[in-house]
Parts: structure tokens; C-alpha cells; sequence
């Protein structure tokens, strides 16, 4: 548990301005750099250098290789701690930086007369304010406006910036600077869903026949062809299935409670709770709801029946949304032990290419906090099949972000053909999924070569239903379907006096693991001018290992 001082998410350190005579000179050494506006970006309009803009500086965090040799022991199913999940204060003591790093970092911002705010609890975060002509001068850099052209978004960035030699050991990254992220994908609004919904009850006849299922998919198809149990869980207190919430989308309770009516009667009147950070908000208002906020709240309520959900909305106070993906990790480490979630699904998400790798590998290493505390992290795979989260023109693969890290869990669906899958260009094969990915590299030869990373973290792990469902089609309806999968086989671990999962991966590619999984061999993810890859027997990065099944997945576990 976390102490409350620790737990207050924003402890202001104040800096003794005590030195009034700065060293000066400090040799600068450049940290991070494009050579080039992205594309799909252009200058935008001139920006006063009195602006004030907010910086993240992601400093050095004190020993994340051991945090990862942790996290996969606790994880392992054949290693002798798993299940033994580390606090959150045992998470942030390899996390936070070492007093050498703290003390370089605010001498610096000292000497120039800034102060910085901790935004994480584990204090590896730094946040400052300051006017545009000050930050230039601070890490030499050329702050200006950007407008990204699809969407008219503008953001302020700079195409290099320095920090001094001297303290580069130290600092990871400073964000927003050389980081130009698109926004991310609005989903239509649920006013428009509303119409769909109505004819889907109408429908409804069909419900009991299975063959009905083929047309349209409802929760009780669902629940059959992946073997859910019909009774509701049962120890429900300290197993909380958490959601991710993002793009000013809002869950929305009437909204659940008629989905609840129409198709799982025995749950109307259970609601969710809402937790706000970044600006989130609990909108009530259905026209400000939005159809992932709906789809991923109606999936988790009415399949993990019995379980206590939590919609999470990050709010867009973080500029380009890139940091609410940090912010929600920290926000979860920082929840009491019975409130905070044992599993997390996220059907949000970047193209791999368009964050720096330093922010990649800090979310990734963000998600990995969540697995040493032993949480699920499960995320959409993308539906833009090899060309990314959406389609997109690409001339060579592109894998999602922050998915296609190695400690996130990655369903798509069945071979359907908009599955985002393919190799990560920033992470390299993870063992639990080498001879995997190995033996289906193999398979395929120098087909598509030059177009993907051949040693690249393979995704998705595993598939599920994301088409024909009730509301829209894509991967965002496979990841609240095997959030609800985990949060209902965690409720039986908890019942038996035994761990939740965790972090999935190691244990659903061990023999055991695999064993609960129905293979899909045909189909392709046609991205990028190119059929994409196709699914064959075994794993393969169109639908992973396949689909699941609670039943066989419980009996993996010897329940
Ligand atoms: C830094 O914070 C202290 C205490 O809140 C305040 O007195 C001081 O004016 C601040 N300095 C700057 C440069 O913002
Ligand atoms: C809850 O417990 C009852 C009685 O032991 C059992 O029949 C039911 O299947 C359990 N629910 C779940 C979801 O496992
Ligand atoms: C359901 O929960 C939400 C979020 O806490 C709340 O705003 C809403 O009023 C609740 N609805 C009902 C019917 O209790
Ligand atoms: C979903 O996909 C199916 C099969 O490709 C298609 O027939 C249907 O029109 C799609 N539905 C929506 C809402 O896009």
C-alpha cells in the first residue's frame, strides 16, 4: 500500500534558488531529433514566445531491467514466485530515479530559475511550466507551431532540442517536443448508434438460435461460442475489471441500462463507476457519450457479470493524449488495492511510427509496472490490418502502439481481414513467443521482407469476434470481450485462494496456456497495397494463438 503522501499524484518540490549566480556555459549535447517535419504535419501559424507551455521530463527510472526480470518471474506459470506480485510501492522502488538523477536534474532547472512539479508517484516524472522563449533557451530548441493537416490540430513542437551533456544519463525524454502524434481516432458519436440500436431489438427473435449468431452477434452468442459462464461471479470485492477511456468519450448508465434490458435482463440496474484523471470527466449526457466509451462499458457489464467495472476517462489536459497513457498507468499504481483493477482493456491507440521510441518504450514500460502489480493489460490490436490502427497509406508495415509491446495482451478477431497484426519495429521478440514467431517467419520466407522487422515483438496474441457485433465492427470489441474472459476467471482464482493472472502472455503461450485455444488458419490482414499476412496452423500474426475459451482456460489453470 501506498502511504497518502505518496499517494497525492502531484507533491510540488519546491527548488532552492539559493546558487544566484548560475554556472553558465554547460556544454549541450542534443537528446532528441527528426530531420524532418513528419508527414502529414506543416508549420502552422506564428506563436508568441511569451506562450506558456507544460513539459514532462521522464527521467531515468533507478533499475527497469530489474523491474522486468520481476515482472516475467512473477508471471511465468513455471517459475517458483508466480503469482508472488510485487506492491506498488515494490514496483515504484525500481522505478523511481536514484537520488544522483534527482539531484543533477534540479540543480539544473535551478540554476535556470524553473520549478518542477512530480506527476507520478514514484517521482520519475518532472512537470514544468514556462514561457515558449524560456524553454527554447533551455534545451536549445525551436518551439513553433505544427498543424497535423487531416484534422486541423495544431500542437507545439520542436524538430530537435539538447539538454546538457552532463545530464543526459539522466533524462530519458522531454515531452512535447520532438513527438508529432496525431490525434487519436474519434469514434462517431452514439446519437447515431442510437437508430441501429433500435433495429437490433427488433431483431432480437432470433436470439436463442444459434444460427442467428452467423448475422448477428449479441452478448449471448458471445457468451456460448467462448464458453461464459451464465452465473454471475462471485467474489466480486478486489477484482475490478478497469476501462480505458480516451477522446472525450463518456460511459454512459442509461445507455447500459438499456443495453441490460434488451439483452442481459438479469444485470439491469448494475452501473460502473467512473474515475477522472487528466480532465476526465463523468458526462452523463448521452449525446457526449461516444460508441467506444458504450460498446467497451455494455461488453464488460454484461459478460463479466458480477464484476465491478470502472470506466477510467483521461482527459485531454495532456496535449496530444501521448501522456494520458503514462498518466492512467500511474493513476491505477496509486489506487487502493480494493478499488484498483485486475484487469485493464484499452481500445485506443497510436501507429507504432508515429511516437519516438523513447515514449514507446515508456509506455511499455508503464504497462509493465501493471503486470509486476499483477494486472491484465489487454489492448486492440488495430483495425487497420498491417497498415495500423486505422487505414492508412503506408509503404511498409505498421504495427500499433502501445499494443505491440511485449506486456500488453493483443486480440483482434477471427481472421477477419480489417486485423491490425504484424511485427512491432521497436520491440524485439519477446522469448515467451520465439519459436512462434520464428517457426511463422519461417513459414513465409522473403515474402513481404523489407516491409516488416523479422525480429519484432509479433502481434496478436490471441482472436476474437470483432465483427457482425451489435454496435460497429472492429478489434475495439475483441479487447472488452477477453478483459470480461480474464475478470471472470480471476474471480475464480480469487475464490480459490490463489492469484489473479497478471500478465497474460507468459501463460497463455506455455503449453498449458495454448492448450485453451481454438486454432484459426485461414485469412488474411490485407494492409499497405498487399494481401497482408496470412493467418496458417499455429500462431500467426493475424490471430495469434486463436481463440480462447473460459472452460478450457479454467481447466489450463487445474479449476
Ligand atoms: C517556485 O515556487 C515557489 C513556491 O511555490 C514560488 O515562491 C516561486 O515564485 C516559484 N518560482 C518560479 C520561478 O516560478
Ligand atoms: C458462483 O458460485 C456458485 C455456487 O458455488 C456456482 O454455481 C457459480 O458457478 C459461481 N459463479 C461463477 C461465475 O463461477
Ligand atoms: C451510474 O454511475 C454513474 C457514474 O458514477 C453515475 O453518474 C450515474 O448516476 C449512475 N446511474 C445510476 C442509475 O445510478
Ligand atoms: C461489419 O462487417 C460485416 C462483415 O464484413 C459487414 O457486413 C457489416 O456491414 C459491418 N457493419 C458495420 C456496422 O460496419
Amino acid at each position: 500500500m501506498l502511504t497518502p503522501a505518496l499517494l497525492a499524484l502531484t507533491a510540488i518540490l519546491t527548488l532552492c534558488t539559493a546558487n544566484p549566480n548560475p554556472r553558465d556555459g554547460r556544454a549541450m549535447a542534443v537528446h532528441e531529433s527528426v530531420v524532418a517535419i513528419p508527414s502529414g504535419f506543416a508549420h502552422g501559424g506564428s506563436v508568441p514566445s511569451t506562450t506558456e507551455i507544460t513539459l514532462r521530463i521522464a527521467l531515468t527510472q533507478s533499475d527497469i531491467a530489474g523491474l522486468q526480470a520481476k515482472t516475467y518471474a512473477v508471471s511465468d506459470p513455471s517459475n517458483a514466485i508466480y503469482g508472488q506480485y510485487l506492491t506498488p510501492d515494490e514496483v515504484a522502488n525500481y522505478i523511481k530515479p536514484t537520488t544522483e538523477t534527482l539531484s543533477a536534474v534540479f540543480q539544473w532547472l535551478s540554476e535556470n530559475n524553473i520549478n518542477a512539479t512530480s506527476v507520478s508517484s514514484a517521482g520519475d516524472v518532472l512537470q514544468i511550466s514556462l514561457p515558449i522563449s524560456k524553454a527554447d533557451k533551455l534545451l536549445a530548441a525551436q518551439f513553433t507551431s505544427f498543424t497535423h493537416m487531416q484534422s486541423g490540430k495544431t500542437s507545439i513542437n520542436t524538430l530537435s532540442y539538447s539538454v546538457p551533456a552532463s545530464l543526459q544519463p539522466h533524462i530519458n525524454y522531454v515531452h512535447p517536443t520532438v513527438a508529432f502524434v496525431p490525434p487519436l481516432r474519434n469514434a462517431p458519436r452514439v446519437t447515431a448508434v442510437k437508430h441501429k440500436r433500435k433495429s437490433t431489438i427488433q431483431g432480437r427473435a432470433s436470439d436463442a438460435v444459434p444460427a442467428g449468431c452467423a448475422s448477428q452477434v449479441n452478448p449471448s452468442c458471445i457468451q456460448s461460442m467462448y464458453g461464459f459462464p451464465g452465473a454471475k461471479a462471485n467474489n466480486s470485492h478486489s477484482n475490478v475489471l478497469g476501462i480505458a477511456g480516451y477522446s472525450n468519450e463518456y460511459a454512459n448508465s442509461a445507455d447500459l441500462q438499456l443495453f441490460l434490458r434488451t439483452f442481459q435482463p438479469d444485470s439491469v440496474g448494475t452501473n460502473f463507476t467512473v474515475v477522472e484523471i487528466d480532465g476526465g470527466q463523468n458526462d452523463q449526457a448521452l449525446a457526449n457519450s461516444g460508441i467506444e466509451a458504450v460498446l467497451d462499458v455494455e461488453m464488460a457489464v454484461g459478460l463479466a457479470k458480477g464484476v465491478p467495472v470502472t470506466f477510467i476517462s483521461v482527459g485531454s489536459d495532456n496535449e496530444d493524449g501521448v501522456d494520458g497513457f503514462i498518466d492512467i498507468v500511474n493513476s491505477i499504481m496509486a489506487m487502493p488495492a480494493a478499488t484498483r483493477p485486475t484487469v485493464l482493456t484499452t481500445s485506443y491507440g497510436f501507429n507504432e511510427p508515429d511516437l519516438p521510441v523513447s515514449l514507446a518504450y515508456a509506455m511499455c514500460n508503464s504497462y509493465m509496472q501493471l503486470g509486476a502489480a499483477g494486472i491484465s493489460v489487454i489492448f486492440a490490436s488495430g483495425d487497420g490490418g498491417v497498415g495500423g490502427i486505422q487505414s492508412t497509406e503506408c509503404t511498409s508495415f505498421v504495427p500499433t502502439a502501445p499494443g505491440a509491446c511485449p506486456f500488453n495482451g493483443l486480440p483482434p478477431q477471427s481472421a477477419a481481414s480489417l486485423s491490425g497484426g504484424g511485427f512491432s519495429n521497436y520491440f524485439v521478440t519477446p522469448g515467451y513467443q520465439w519459436d512462434d514467431v520464428t517457426a511463422y517467419i519461417a513459414s513465409i520466407g522473403d515474402e513481404y521482407s523489407g516491409l516488416y522487422y523479422s525480429n519484432g515483438r509479433g502481434f496478436p496474441d490471441i482472436a476474437l469476434q470483432a465483427e457482425n457485433l451489435w454496435l460497429v465492427n472492429g478489434t475495439s470489441c475483441a479487447s472488452p470481450i477477453f478483459a470480461s474472459m480474464i475478470a471472470l476467471i480471476n474471480d475464480r482464482l480469487i475464490a480459490a485462494g490463489r492469484p489473479v493472472l497478471g500478465f497474460l502472455n507468459p501463460f497463455l503461450y506455455s503449453t498449458a496456456g495454448r492448450a485453451a485455444f481454438t486454432d484459426i488458419a485461414s485469412g488474411t490482414n490485407p494492409g499497405c497495397n498487399t494481401n497482408g499476412f496470412s493467418a496458417r496452423p499455429g500462431w500467426d500474426p493475424v490471430t495469434g494463438l486463436g481463440t480462447p475459451n473460459v472452460n478450457l482456460l479454467l481447466s489450463a489453470l487445474g479449476l
